[in-house]
């Protein structure tokens, strides 16, 4: 298969331009005038600066508990595709359920939606944006600080961070489809930044309640285990900054 871009200076939301499209179309943005994250946050980018895109992949197919791991195959695709501009010193790793954090800070969100038997990948990646608003400046980063920071003169385009991303959703979407989770699963605990760390998760799967404890990775079937217990949605935190 290959992707068709249809790309806009500016638009709302490229998840929203996505449900007007069909699998393998991917939807990208310049400026999005309300970027949408998870939990209803909003996902702020700065024209131009970084990658704004939505994959729309057909799962029609596919079972509906698999298609609930589908955030974290996004989630190692966008870390393998990072690694590929980063020196080997830095590592891009995945933080349950839906982030990618180099050195503790946020690169990339992903926000997944299921819409008329297709999931649209809303994936945003700082590339170039070296200043970012005094909410989220501590915990943030970009490709552009991580190359500077390790003397790396040349910054990658938008674009050709956004053609490594699809080329790894592609391989890893055949194998997912083909052998399921598990077969990606142990690629995925390498990258787990929270795997091995006392954390608090603040459950969206059932009344909000917290779970604190050592977090033993991700399940088969997607979900944090987090001091036994599993958790298929919510918002992990940790008292010291994860590394
Ligand atoms: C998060 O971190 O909460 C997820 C952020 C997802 C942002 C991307 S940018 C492209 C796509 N369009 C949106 O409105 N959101 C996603």
């Amino acid at each position: 298969m290959t992707w068709r871009v249809i790309h806009k200076e500016e638009t709302i939301s490229t998840n929203l331009d996505a449900r007007l499209g069909s699998a393998w179309d991917v939807f990208t943005a310049d400026f999005q005038t309300a970027g949408r994250g998870r939990l209803d946050h909003k996902w702020l980018s700065r024209k131009g600066e970084n990658l704004m895109m939505s994959a729309v992949i057909d799962v029609s197919d596919i079972a509906s508990d698999l298609i609930a791991t589908f955030p974290l195959v996004v989630g190692l695709s966008v870390s393998e595709a990072l690694g590929r501009f980063l020196p080997s010193s830095v590592q891009a790793r995945i933080k349950w359920p839906n982030d990618v954090l180099v050195e503790g800070r946020k690169i990339a969100g992903i926000l997944c939606e299921l819409h008329a038997g297709k999931i649209i990948a809303g994936i945003g990646v700082n590339v170039l944006q070296t200043e970012f608003p005094s909410e989220i400046s501590s915990r943030a980063t970009s490709l552009s600080l991580l190359l500077a920071r390790n003397s790396c003169i040349k910054n990658p385009s938008v674009t050709e961070v956004r053609d490594i991303v699809l080329e790894h959703i592609a391989a890893n979407w055949s194998v997912w489809r083909k052998d399921g989770f598990a077969a990606l699963l142990p690629r995925i605990s390498v990258l787990d930044c929270l795997k091995g760390r006392e954390v608090s998760v603040l459950r969206t799967d059932d009344d909000a309640s917290a779970v604190v404890g050592l977090c033993d990775g991700i399940a088969q079937d997607g979900s944090l285990i987090v001091a036994g217990e599993r958790i298929y949605a919510g918002e992990a935190r940790q008292s010291r900054p994860i590394t």
